[in-house]
């Protein structure tokens, strides 16, 4: 595996990389490693010539508030597990690389990117696309890997590539769990014991949820009230929202269907964590809301 800091010899070896015909799987990341960023490195590999790994912190997503400089931080034992996943290059710019002084350009998803996380986070998605769009350009990937963790960040993303005619296929893949059903997160290092025991709560207000739609369940108003009634039941739980949205508009939907995304969103003990489930049908044709346990 090789590791690039270098804007220019990234693009180069993306160059070099198209012109010898071979295909270009990237996986964007922040780093501080664990199974969900490697699950999506594996798939990268599965499925192209060369697989490209970014590994930057991105400024333009946090708001000057939020925890740019605590985010965790470990590039030995990242580089590490990259290349045990089979990752051929490793890309790590510098702030400065990314965003000169001078820097003045940002890509933005309008409405859907105030919407949910976007709610509480203003200019968040802003900072991703924009950061995904930069990405998308050095390295030029015939396919881009997003976990489902993150739904409206790869809706977003998705819609950012259609919207501007870009030649890139976003692949999203399902969400990897902790035992207990926490969705893993560089963030959960920030959680204490006893956070992370009430952490559990989220993937138990989804499970609660997608038992109530197999069950027939189509108000959205009655999944709500579950989602928040399991996660009101541990005190340590602060509520930022719950949600039945439509993946295209990311508005609230009157009733239940297939494609819907149940999302919650908490604080707990200074850490931010969402989670959701996808609504599907199952074959036996009763709705049912697919489980990404892994
Ligand atoms: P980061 O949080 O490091 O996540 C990188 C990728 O890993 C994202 O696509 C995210 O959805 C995926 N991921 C995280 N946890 C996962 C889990 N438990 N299961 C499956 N996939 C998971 O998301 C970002 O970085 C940034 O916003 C980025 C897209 C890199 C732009 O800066």
């Amino acid at each position: 595996m090789r590791v690039l800091k270098n804007v220019n010899e990234m693009r180069a070896e993306a160059a070099r990389l198209r012109n010898a015909g071979k295909t270009i799987g990237l996986v964007p990341t922040m780093g501080y490693f664990h199974e969900g960023h490697l699950s999506l490195m594996r798939a990268a590999r599965a499925a192209n010539d060369a697989v490209v790994t970014t590994l930057f912190v991105n400024p333009a997503q946090f708001a000057p508030a939020e925890d740019f400089d605590r985010y965790p931080r470990d590039f030995d034992r990242d580089q590490k597990l990259a290349e045990q996943a089979g990752v051929d290059i490793l890309f790590r710019p510098d702030r400065g690389a990314m965003y000169p002084t001078a820097y003045r350009t940002y890509v933005q998803v309008e409405e859907l990117g105030a919407k949910l996380c976007g709610a509480s986070r203003p200019g968040f998605f802003r900072g991703v696309t924009t950061v995904c769009c930069k990405l998308f350009n050095i390295c030029r990937p015939h396919r881009a890997y997003f976990g489902l963790k993150d739904a409206q960040q790869a809706f977003i993303i998705a819609k950012m590539v259609k919207d501007l005619d870009m030649d890139v296929e976003i692949v999203k893949l399902p969400t990897v769990r902790e035992q207990d059903g926490l969705a893993m997160s560089s963030r959960n290092a920030y959680l204490g014991a006893a956070d992370r025991k009430s952490a559990a709560a989220l993937f138990e207000a989804l499970s609660a949820a997608r038992t109530l739609i197999a069950s027939g369940t189509k108000d959205p108003a009655q999944i709500k009230a579950k989602l928040r009634s399991v996660l009101d039941s541990e005190p340590r739980v602060e509520i930022d929202y719950v949600s039945v949205a439509d993946t295209e508009s990311f508005e609230e939907v009157a009733e239940i269907a297939e494609g819907n995304l149940v999302a919650v969103a908490v604080n707990l003990g200074g850490a931010r964590l969402i989670d959701n489930i996808i609504v599907e049908t199952d074959r036996s044709g009763t709705r049912a809301a697919r489980d990404e346990r892994t």
